[in-house]
């Protein structure tokens, strides 16, 4: 008998399936791809003792975010990401930088990524920027958010998140409830649960939801009280008020009162409900604290799942780069 040496299976396989390079938006993913990373962002979730340990898939790498916006939670989540499977960051604001001197968005990007870096990471308030990114720049691109179009990774950590409690995402009613004009988190939840056979319905005032979703073909309803029985998931979107040009509505009181989440309409609501938001949340306005902090309540683990489809991310767009 010899003693040959056995090569050690890898530790986690890399689905043979994916070629992207770049993450834009969900609009573009199909459900095959949506899945692909969110069977990834588990495996690595676990491999990770949920996200809290190291795994070095992705040493001598480098990622840079580059924010032209303020952020706490998709920010600091990517840096995690990166850090935890172990390739260094680079962090750019845009206040303190040499924008402030005049530089364009493209020269800035295109001199962080000759430092020697493998993904920028940006965000930005104007739609389309990741998609010029991904044209000017040699590097994966991946979109933290570009004004109110498109959020993918908070997108693919609420599916991850339902998907952990109910095990499928298929035939589950989600509502996504509050200031969908403005919001890139409720753009990219619609288009990536309904590739997924969700039932969304768009719920808010309708001065923040466009009839054109109802030409869509997806459910539209401005009176949250009516939909509530029948929702399995609820996702409450913060009012953007940063983004908004005209007031929506008369009060945020009055808001509160036909849209927030609270204990009474909890009791109208299915036993098993999940509430979920993509925070930051403003207590008392789309959810009351007994609410955002109660049993039903998912923001927290929505808040680690963020680290693990970022981590799948950052795995994915780096094998493409070798194998494309
Ligand atoms: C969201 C964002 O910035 O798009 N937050 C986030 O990334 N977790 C939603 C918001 O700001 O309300």
């Amino acid at each position: 008998m010899t003693n040959a040496p056995t090569a050690t299976p890898p530790i986690i396989e890399f689905p043979k399936s994916w070629t992207r390079r770049h993450l834009l938006d969900l609009e573009s993913l199909d459900a095959d791809e949506i899945t692909t990373i969110l069977d990834t962002a588990q495996q690595l979730k676990t491999l990770t003792n949920d996200c809290k340990s190291k795994l070095p898939l992705l040493v001598g790498k480098t990622c840079a975010n580059l924010f032209f916006e303020n952020s706490t939670r998709t920010r600091n989540s990517f840096s995690l990401a990166a850090k935890r499977l172990g390739a260094d960051t680079v962090e750019f604001s845009s206040s303190g930088s040499s924008v402030a001197k005049g530089e364009t968005f493209v020269d800035t990007a295109k001199t962080i990524e000759a430092m020697g870096v493998d993904w920028v990471v940006t965000r930005h308030s104007t739609p389309g920027t990741p998609h010029l990114l991904s044209r000017e720049l040699k590097c994966s691109v991946l979109n933290a958010g570009d004004g109110p179009h498109d959020h993918p990774t908070q997108g693919l950590l609420d599916m991850l998140t339902i998907r952990q409690h109910r095990g499928s995402i298929k035939g589950l009613t989600v509502a996504l409830v509050g200031d969908i004009a403005h919001s890139r988190t409720a753009r990219s939840n619609i288009w990536g649960l309904s590739k997924l056979g969700a039932n969304v319905i768009i719920c808010g005032p309708p001065t923040l939801v466009s009839p054109r979703w109802a030409e869509l073909g997806f459910e539209v309803a401005h009176h949250l009280d009516d939909i509530l029985p029948r929702c399995d998931v609820l996702n409450l979107l913060r009012i953007q008020f940063e983004r908004q040009k005209a007031r929506p509505f008369p009060s945020v009181h009055e808001y509160a009162a036909l849209y927030a989440m609270n204990g009474e309409r909890m009791r109208k609501a299915k036993d098993d409900i999940l509430i979920m938001a993509p925070g930051p949340i403003n207590r008392g306005v789309e959810i009351t604290p007994e609410v955002a902090d109660g049993p039903h309540s998912v923001i927290l683990e929505q808040v680690n799942n963020g680290i693990a489809v970022r981590m799948a991310a950052l795995w994915l767009l780096a094998g493409a780069n070798q194998t494309n």
